[in-house]
């Protein structure tokens, strides 16, 4: 069945094909988001409201329910962008915010987005939805989609990769060797102010391009 993970010869075995955009439907259809916090997180909220520029392009990959894209809308960040492969939560994000722009929406493949010139791009459970496979076209997508200067912030788990996912873990030193090569790394260390159940889980990160 699309989606799900297949057993060869006990071991288990995933590809990134698996993971498209029928298997996201159907997590939000059958109300499986584990991922779902039902609001902005601390650290990403705290990184938005340091932001003084409201007039920035800000993008939110893989963005679920939008509470981050909201609340950036909401706070007067008029130039943010949702991508998402599913179009529930896109339908989500419409009833619940009904001014966001209707053409902010973007309902394809982040892979695919055509879409750039993105001063700022904020990740929040995305990275680790995505396919290991997928790691460094993630970082070339990431680099070609945003201005020369611009930011990529956000959060990346940091509990050991293993075959089994989402979410697909990741460690400090597998991410830095990933994005130096194309970005400055200001910031790659544990977050402060995770929301509880992700103390001790998580990275915050500000790379620039
Ligand atoms: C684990 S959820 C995280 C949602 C949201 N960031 C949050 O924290 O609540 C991953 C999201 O990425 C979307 N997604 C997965 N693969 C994608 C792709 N290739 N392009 C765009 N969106 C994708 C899924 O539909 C889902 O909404």
């Amino acid at each position: 069945m699309a989606g799900l993970p297949r057993k060869t010869g006990g071991i288990l075995k995933t590809t990134w094909m698996m993971f498209d955009k029928a298997y996201w439907e159907s997590r939000y259809k059958e109300r499986a988001m584990g991922w779902d916090i039902g609001n902005i997180s601390t650290p990403i909220k705290t990184y938005i409201d340091q932001l003084s520029d409201k007039a920035q392009k800000i993008l939110v990959p893989g963005a679920g329910h939008g509470y981050e894209a909201m609340y950036l809308h909401n706070s007067g960040f008029l130039e943010t962008y949702v991508v998402d492969i599913a179009s529930l939560p896109l339908q989500h994000i419409r009833e619940e915010c009904p001014d966001f722009p209707k053409d902010h929406l973007l309902e394809t493949d982040f892979f695919e987005l055509e879409e750039g010139g993105f001063d700022l791009i904020l990740e929040q459970t995305f990275f680790c939805a995505l396919h290991p496979s997928q790691r460094s076209d993630y970082a070339k997508k990431m680099f070609d989609i945003l201005k020369p200067g611009g930011i990529l912030a956000g959060l990346f788990f940091n509990f050991p990769l293993t075959s089994s996912g989402p979410p697909f873990g990741g460690s400090l030193e597998e991410y830095q060797k990933l994005f130096e090569k194309k970005f400055r790394i200001h910031t790659l260390e544990p977050a402060y102010n995770s929301i509880p159940p992700r103390q001790g889980k998580e990275l915050f990160f500000i790379f620039e391009k």
